[in-house]
């Protein structure tokens, strides 16, 4: 299984993908975290040491990898270069780090354009990397993307089984979430569930819910402000290493089922 989440700045993205790839993982299943934001985050919401993750070379800035791997297969059309279908079912275990519970981290970092034309090597690699990479027997894939929507256009998000969008009780992030509706279904993705993030009252809840249903979006969990999830940011260390429990974690357990349950009704369908 192949997750996204994505979402409008700051609403909770990394907090939400690195919480739910360790509650996944402690069932027993691996999970590959895949950080597709360039400004790169990801560890410490899964609780990998700043020491280890000041080593992490992302592998779209790794000109040799991304030159390596998309050297022989570009072809030009139209004046630009495209680079066709890099291999990439070796690089999750050449490149993860490993983390606590069952979760390997893959940084992708940013698809840089050079002057090559519109499809530049390193956005192949990505598209290529995320639709192709061999996942092992019972392993869950979950990126966290970089804010906005942009990526819905660059198709990072194509080869996805389910998009989870995070929103927040306000405008910009509902309307984001409709944008992002929108774009999933120009791309194929009809599988897009919400999470409300920083819920704080029944009316809050409310908003949201009235939003995400006029677009066609289930909402799979309601996450209150929770203090001490900003304050595990602020001390930089996971939320599930600041609180086995709590408001925030509950919700995120519950979100986790849900997930197992929403997908698996859909495969039987
Ligand atoms: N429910 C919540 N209650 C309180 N604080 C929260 C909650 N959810 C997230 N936060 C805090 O909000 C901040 C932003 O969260 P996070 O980094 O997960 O957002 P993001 O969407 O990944 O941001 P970006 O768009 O920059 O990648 C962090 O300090 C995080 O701890
Ligand atoms: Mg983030």
């Amino acid at each position: 299984m192949k997750l996204a989440v994505v979402g409008k700045g700051g609403v909770g993205k990394t907090t939400v993908a690195g919480t739910l790839a360790r509650l996944i993982g402690r069932d027993g299943n691996s999970v590959l975290a895949v950080d597709a934001d360039p400004n790169y985050n990801l560890w410490s919401a899964i609780g990998i040491q700043q020491s280890r993750a000041s080593k992490i070379v992302p592998l779209l800035n790794d000109e040799n990898l991304v030159h390596d791997r998309t050297r022989s297969k570009i072809v030009r059309v139209l004046g630009d270069y495209f680079a066709l279908n890099p291999r990439v079912d070796d690089i999750a275990d050449k490149f993860a780090v490993d983390g606590p519970d069952n979760v390997r981290l893959l940084v992708a970092g940013t698809v840089t354009m050079g002057d090559s034309g519109c499809m530049c090597p390193s956005a192949a690699l990505l598209k290529s990397l995320i639709q192709h990479l061999a996942l092992q027997e019972n392993e869950t894939l979950i990126m966290d993307m970089d804010a906005g929507i942009e990526n819905m256009g660059r198709g990072t998000t194509k080869g996805m089984d389910a998009l989870l969008i995070v929103v927040e009780p306000g405008k910009r992030s509902l309307e984001t979430l409709g944008r992002i509706k929108k774009l999933a279904a120009d791309i194929g993705t009809d599988r897009v569930f919400a999470v409300a993030n920083r819920v704080d009252g029944e009316s809050d809840r409310k908003i949201i819910e009235e939003y995400a249903s006029e677009h066609g979006v289930k909402i799979l969990a309601y996450i209150p402000v929770d203090r001490k999830l900003k304050l595990a940011d602020l001390k930089g260390i996971a939320p599930l290493d600041m609180m086995e429990t709590g408001p925030a974690i509950e919700e995120l357990k519950g979100l986790k089922k849900k997930l197992d349950s929403v997908l698996n009704d859909d495969n039987l369908n």
